[in-house]
């Protein structure tokens, strides 16, 4: 494992930590990587000139590593709803070694923050050997995998210092749903309206972002508690899943305890076993056209006397705010940007559990913050 360190140039400024500036940068990086892929004038995405045909996309493979992984599996959710493209979705260290059948003419975009990850690096040029078209989302310039794509969509986070990934990844989720808009755009599938509605979301993203991380101290009070936890569980469904599996990567990473994320749904099919008083469980469920299925869910886990964290808008908290341990408010959102806004409770919690357990938070130990070796 090799850190590729360019610290040293950038400073925290008022911040404690890297990583508690880069959580509060993200409306800000958010809505800069935003405006390079939308003319806010027509409220409608421009991708500018591109060496291929949307349209004519068979299929699109999603591949990363870590954090960026979940952005690619936020993605998937959006290219079949909005843009009707089946989706591949597969782990770089998996797909390079694994006899993947791939459509002709299907665009491979791997996503990466560094652009150097070995993993990803290999299974770009593997996909490249089986004929497909490469873009890749990239925030550092000039990487490896930038030399090697045919189309490269930057994330304009600024440099990342935290090792736990945080505004790389809102910003990938930025530049993925203009990817999808511009898709669904070429392949018909959306009207003139809808993307209007789509980008009006975006366009409001950032600043709810922002009133998300005004609930700081809220977080840090929950956090406390989590940090007195072996384990904990993070929940979701739809688009708010990946965010719940990050949720959980952040908190491992950064706080060394066992977390995990589950598909809400999924919780009866085993991890409701693991379900007892000192087992917390973080609900993410804003009041989308899914939330009263995640709700049955979590009624399942009160039922055993698991204690849940809520985190919804305020529709969602009603009826709710005794039974649980806490519950956190954030603004109701359209549910296509659910995951830009629910990354901040995530990342957040993760950041005061481990301020609470006194870890190093901008350098966690045994992880790189960019892995360049198999
Ligand atoms: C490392 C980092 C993670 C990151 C992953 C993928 O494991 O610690 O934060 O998500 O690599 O990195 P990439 O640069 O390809 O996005």
């Amino acid at each position: 494992k090799q850190s590729l360190n360019t610290g040293a140039l950038v400073s925290k400024g008022n911040y404690n930590h890297f990583m508690l500036k880069e959580i509060h940068e993200q409306p800000i990086v958010v809505a800069q990587t935003l405006g390079k892929y939308i003319d806010y004038s027509k409220r409608s995405i421009d991708l500018g000139d591109l060496p291929i045909d949307l349209s004519q996309i068979p299929r699109v493979t999603l591949i990363a590593c870590g954090t960026s992984y979940y952005a690619a599996m936020v993605a998937k959710y959006w290219f079949e709803k909005i843009a009707k493209v089946p989706v591949d979705l597969d782990i770089a260290s998996e797909f390079r070694y694994r006899d993947a059948v791939m459509a002709e003419g299907g665009l491979t975009l791997l996503i990466s923050q560094s652009g150097e990850t070995a993993d990803t690096l290999a299974a770009l040029r593997h996909a490249k050997e089986k004929g497909q078209i490469i873009a890749t989302i990239i925030n550092v310039d000039g990487s490896s995998m930038a030399r090697e794509s045919e189309m490269v969509f930057h994330t304009y986070a600024g440099p990342e210092i935290g090792v736990a990934s945080t505004k790389a990844f809102t910003c990938q989720l930025s530049v993925l749903a203009c990817l999808v808009l511009a898709t669904a755009k070429a392949k018909q599938s959306l009207s003139q309206e809808d993307e209007q509605q789509y980008v009006k979301a975006l366009e409001e993203a950032p600043s709810l972002m922002s009133m998300a991380l005004t609930k700081e101290d809220q977080f840090k009070t929950v956090a406390r508690d989590l940090a007195k936890a072996r384990d904990i569980l993070f929940l979701g469904r739809g688009v708010d899943y990946p965010i719940a599996l990050e949720g959980a990567l952040k908190l491992k990473e950064i706080s060394y305890i066992h977390a995990e994320g589950y598909a809400a749904g999924e919780m009866k099919h085993g991890p409701i076993a693991l379900i007892d008083e000192n087992v917390p469980v973080i609900v993410l469920a804003p009041s989308s056209e899914i939330y009263e299925k995640t709700i049955s869910n979590m009624q399942e886990v009160l039922a055993r006397g698991g204690k849940i964290v809520l985190i919804s808008d305020d529709a969602g908290l009603q009826g709710y705010r005794d039974d649980s341990l806490a519950t956190i408010e954030l603004p109701k959102a359209k549910s296509f940007i659910s995951p830009l806004l629910y990354s901040i409770p995530i990342q957040l919690l993760a950041y005061y559990t481990a301020i609470a357990k006194g870890t190093d938070v901008d350098q966690p130990r045994n992880l790189a913050k960019s892995v360049t070796v198999e």
